[in-house]
């Protein structure tokens, strides 16, 4: 099983407690740890959570300063931990606008879990669905350039194999707190047949608890993939 996590609501959580924006993020991350804890007895093999999107950065600057140096200060954190845990890190999404220090700890931590093989976290940061499609659009342009690739080779899998998650799949289940609908640009090629889960709580809110809840749920629903045969779900 893997599940995306769109972590939605930490300000209007921190406003309805008469507290600052920051104060949201900050109980935030406490959940994320969390949910990485409690992932593998569930029965959940990836998790993506999704930190900071491509649209994020029309954030006032201050609370972008903050998103990034909670992240930091949880990479080096946690590293030790998460290898201990047996946990392999990723981060999914361009790299280009972070700073040579956020740069750094992802290398940093990527590297030091590079041989674990337990659950599989990616940290989708600076990530967009359409800012990947593009990504994947050039790959595939330079390949046919170099004459690594012909223009009928390219197919699905070929996408799938020069996407951000050509580690782990697609995921099974995007959950999105926070009330609102969308995918807010996140795994777009990825979601085709993802189940949604939208819930109304706030991320700050959502324990383990929560998450066992979506486990439970997600085993009940029949997947079909078009066909008339359902597909387990694992
Ligand atoms: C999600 O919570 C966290 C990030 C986008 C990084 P928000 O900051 O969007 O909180 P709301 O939606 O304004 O309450
Ligand atoms: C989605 O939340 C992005 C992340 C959780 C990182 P937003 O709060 O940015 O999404 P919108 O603006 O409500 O669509
Ligand atoms: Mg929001």
């Amino acid at each position: 099983m893997h599940f995306g996590i769109i972590m939605d609501g930490n300000g209007r959580w921190a406003a309805g407690k008469g507290m600052p924006r920051a104060y949201g993020h900050k109980v935030g991350v406490l959940r994320v740890e969390e949910c990485i804890r409690a992932a593998p007895a569930c029965g959940i093999k990836a998790l993506t959570f999704y930190a900071f999107s491509t649209e994020n950065w029309k954030r006032p600057q201050p609370e972008i300063e903050l998103l990034f140096q909670l992240l930091r200060h949880q990479v080096k954190k946690k590293s030790l931990e998460l290898k201990e845990a047996n946990v392999r890190v990723r981060f999914i999404g361009s790299r280009d606008r972070l700073s040579p220090q956020m740069v750094k700890s992802i290398n940093h931590i990527e590297n030091l879990t590079v041989n674990c093989d337990g659950l599989c976290l990616n940290i989708a940061m600076d990530y967009g669905g359409r800012d990947e499609i593009v990504r994947i659009v050039k790959t595939i342009s330079n390949d046919i350039s170099a004459g690594k690739l012909k223009a009928d080779e390219v197919s699905e899998t070929y996408l799938d194999c020069i996407s951000d998650l050509s580690h782990c799949g697609p995921p099974d289940l995007i959950i999105r707190t926070g009330g609102e609908k969308r995918l807010s640009n996140f795994l777009l090629w990825h979601s085709a047949y993802s189940e949604l889960s939208f819930v109304d709580i706030m991320w700050p809110e959502f324990t383990s608890k929560r998450l066992i809840e979506q486990v439970d749920l997600f085993t009940k629903k029949t997947r079909k993939y078009g066909s008339l045969d359902i597909v387990n779900v694992s």
